[in-house]
């Protein structure tokens, strides 16, 4: 059977790092709440020259170049982003764009932190229905953007950056020993749009608006959310806990990851943490962890790694991958 395989990886951030003593100087917090309650200590924030896509083509260029391939090699790009260049065109189109392609074909999903998650899925689906040989899945935000910068409640919280794979359709065996995209499970339910969403948009505001969230109600279904999909990735692929070696989750909050993982049975040294670094990037901070594990070796080839991630709408999907 076709599988989807990780030929290459790649990451990019902005330049300015912000560190939770710049953001004392913004709104009434410090670095003891946020890392107390957070475990962020940094994040990055785009300048004027650098825009969603930018940042994505940059993780682009990093990946195919991780991979040995060039713009020719891809016939299909995913980005997930909320916070596209454009209302249109799809930031996809734009990186394609910003790649010199102007063959194969581009669009955006759009899953707020489950992004990522919903787009390897994506991309996995159209390379086993034969429609797409290699894909470029993207997850590039810049957040600060959407940020209400006299909220403490949320500016803290979140950073942009942008993490990139390369896809690649290859021959499998059938089993959890091959290589590639192993199992799916993605979810979704509208009825909690209240608790974190941004209030503004093309069809109701005519504006961009600003990122709202209620964090304690978050916070009270993330665990079980995450938790459920990854027990069903488990169970679709009969493996467990125990065969796992990476687990990859998307980076909100330290104590979100670690209380997911402990119910999980999954010890913390095989869990990938950049929250410190990163900040919450929504779409981007699957792929940047990623790149980061992958990239200093912690992540080998064959490792059997779990993605997971719970975002606005709320939505929720885990993706089990051997590397
Ligand atoms: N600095 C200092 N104090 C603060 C700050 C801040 N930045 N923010 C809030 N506080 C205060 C509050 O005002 C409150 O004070 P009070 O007790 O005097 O009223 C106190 O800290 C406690 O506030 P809580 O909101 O109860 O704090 P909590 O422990 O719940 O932590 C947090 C807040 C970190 C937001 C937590 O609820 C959380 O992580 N929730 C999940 C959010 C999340 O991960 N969202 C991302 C989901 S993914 C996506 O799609 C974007």
């Amino acid at each position: 059977m076709i599988r989807s395989v990780v030929r290459g990886f790649g990451a990019a951030l902005p330049k300015r790092v912000m560190t939770n003593r710049d953001i004392e100087d913004v709104v009434d917090t410090s670095d003891e709440w946020i890392v107390q309650r957070t475990g962020i200590r940094q994040r990055y924030v785009a300048g004027d020259d650098e825009t969603t896509s930018s940042l994505g083509a940059a993780a682009a260029r990093a990946a195919l170049e991780n991979a040995g391939l060039t713009p020719a090699d891809i016939d299909l790009i995913i980005c997930a982003t909320s916070t596209p260049d454009n209302t249109f065109p799809a930031t996809a189109v734009s990186i394609q764009n910003r790649l010199g392609m102007t063959h194969g074909f581009a669009f955006d999903v759009q899953a707020v932190c489950t992004g990522f998650v919903y787009a390897v899925t994506t991309a996995d689906a159209y390379i086993r229905g034969g429609l797409a040989k290699r894909v470029l899945v993207i997850g590039a935000e810049t957040f600060s953007r959407i940020l209400d910068w006299n909220d403490r409640t949320t500016c803290v919280l979140f950073g942009d950056g942008a993490g990139a794979l390369v896809l690649e359709a290859s021959e499998g065996e059938g089993t959890t020993a091959d290589r590639g995209v192993l199992t799916a499970h993605l979810r979704s339910d509208g009825s909690h749009k209240d608790k974190l969403y941004v209030d503004g948009g093309p069809s109701t505001t005519g504006t961009v608006g600003k990122l709202r969230m209620e964090g304690r109600e978050v916070f009270k279904y993330a665990v079980g959310m995450i938790t459920d999909v990854v027990v069903a990735a488990f169970e679709a692929t009969g493996t467990t806990a125990d065969d796992l070696d990476w687990l990859v989750p998307h980076q909100a909050n330290r104590r979100i990851i670690e209380g997911s993982a402990k119910k999980l049975n999954i010890p913390v040294e095989k869990v990938v943490i950049t929250v410190d670094l990163h900040g919450n990037t929504s779409a981007a901070s699957i792929p940047l962890a990623l790149a980061t594990a992958a990239g200093d070796g912690r992540i080998k080839k064959g490792d059997l790694v779990m993605l997971e991630a719970m975002g606005g709408g709320f939505t929720w999907g885990a993706v089990l991958l051997r590397w």
